[in-house]
Parts: structure tokens; sequence; C-alpha cells
């Protein structure tokens, strides 16, 4: 079965966004979260146009190249500006996932109103046999709280934000997390671990 990974740029503090996110302003006073896409001499594999280190560009295209369908939380799609019709990722479908309709969706967009557990389902049949990628932070934990996240990356960019939307919500219980590798980077170092199930 393919895997699920929540994968996002992080804070020391926590936070994938600024205090200002929102549709037209990205990220808000956070765009540094994503400096590290840009600041190296090594084109990535997968995203045109991005140019990692050497480091960075090894451990982003291994798990950029795994994922065939992305499922985002609609906060994550209208801060986007609705990623243009298309998918924030150039070889995978994408499932929003809200809990009601969401205006303005393309026809290559697909809508999931019946909860994380049925859009990580949509996602895995668009996947072609690839793994899922979750985008956003709401989304992130509601499918760790159902048991429904198999790895969680942190690229974890050494800087306090202070405010802004969290990676991580509140939980039900402990969700115990294995280290598969960290790996230290210009800008940015890559934690990423299984989920214990
Ligand atoms: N730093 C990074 O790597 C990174 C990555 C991704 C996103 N982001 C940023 O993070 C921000 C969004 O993150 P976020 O955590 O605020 O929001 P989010 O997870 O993208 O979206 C939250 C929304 O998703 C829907 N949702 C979540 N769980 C649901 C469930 N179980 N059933 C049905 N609907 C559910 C709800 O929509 P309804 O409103 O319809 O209830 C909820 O309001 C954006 O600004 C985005 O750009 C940053």
């Amino acid at each position: 079965m393919s895997k699920v990974m929540a994968a996002h740029a992080v804070s020391v503090d926590g936070y994938i966004t600024g205090r200002d996110a929102g549709p037209g302003r990205g990220l808000g006073d956070a765009g540094t979260l994503f400096d590290w896409y840009f600041d190296g001499d090594t084109s990535s594999a997968v995203f045109d146009g991005f140019r990692l280190s050497g480091p960075s560009a090894r451990v982003f295209d291994a798990l950029a190249g795994r994922v065939g369908a992305v499922v985002a939380g609609r906060a994550t799609y209208e801060d986007s500006d609705g990623f243009g019709g298309a998918s924030p990722h150039p070889g995978a479908a994408l499932v929003v996932l809200g809990h009601r309709p969401v205006p303005g969706m393309s026809d290559r967009q697909t809508l999931v109103t019946t909860g994380v557990r049925d859009a990580i389902a949509a996602a895995r049949e668009l996947a072609g046999g690839k793994d899922v990628g979750l985008m956003g932070g709401g989304v992130a934990t509601a499918a760790l709280a159902e048991g429904l996240v198999d790895e969680v990356v942190l690229h974890q960019v050494p800087v306090l934000i202070g405010g802004g939307r969290r990676f991580f919500r509140e939980l039900p219980a402990h969700v115990r997390l294995r280290l598969i590798e960290a790996v230290p980077a210009p800008g940015v170092t890559h934690l990423h671990y299984a989920v214990e199930h």
C-alpha cells in the first residue's frame, strides 16, 4: 500500500506560516521558510526552477519523487490562490479537503468533504501506486489523529517566527516517531521520521 507523508517547511518554534498568511500573501512574513528551495547550485529533478544545496536536493527530490497525489487543506488551497487551477506538485494530482464546497476549483482538482480518511483514499486512487503527500497543519494533524500518517518530515529552518499557523495542533494521544534520517544542510535541517503504528 502506498504511504502517506506530511512534509513541511517549519520554523524551530513550529510554525508553517507567518502571522499574516492568506490569499495573495502566501506564507505572509514567513516566506524565508522556503529560501532553501532557491539558495543552492543543484537543480531539482522534480520541480523546475528550484536550485537547492546538494544535500537538500538529495532529500527533497527523493521525497517529492515518491508523491503521486497531494491532499491539501482548504486553507492551504485558498492561501495559495487555488494553485492556479492546477496542483502544487508537477507530477501529482490534487485533492482538497474541506467541510463544505470550495468555490473556484477546476476540473483538474478534486474536492472531498467527507473527512480526511476519504480524502486520502481518493488521493490513493489518483496516485497511480505512488505515495500521498499532505499539505497543511490542520490536515496533517487530522490524519495523525486517525492514525493515517506513515512519515513526518520537518524541513526545519533556523528561525523563531513567533506566530502564525502551527504544523501540529492538539492530538488525542501521543504519536511515537522513529528518526529515519537527519540531514543538516545550508539554511535548513531535514528531519525525517516514521510514525510507529
Ligand atoms: N511551510 C509549509 O511547508 C507549508 C505547507 C503547506 C501549507 N502551508 C501553509 O499553511 C497554511 C494552511 O495551513 P492550516 O493548518 O491553517 O490549514 P489546512 O490544513 O491547509 O486547512 C485547514 C482546513 O482543512 C479542512 N479540514 C481539515 N481537517 C479536516 C477534516 N478532518 N475534515 C474536513 N475538512 C478538514 C477544514 O476546512 P473547512 O474550512 O472547510 O472546515 C480546515 O479549515 C497556508 O497558509 C499554507 O500556505 C505551509
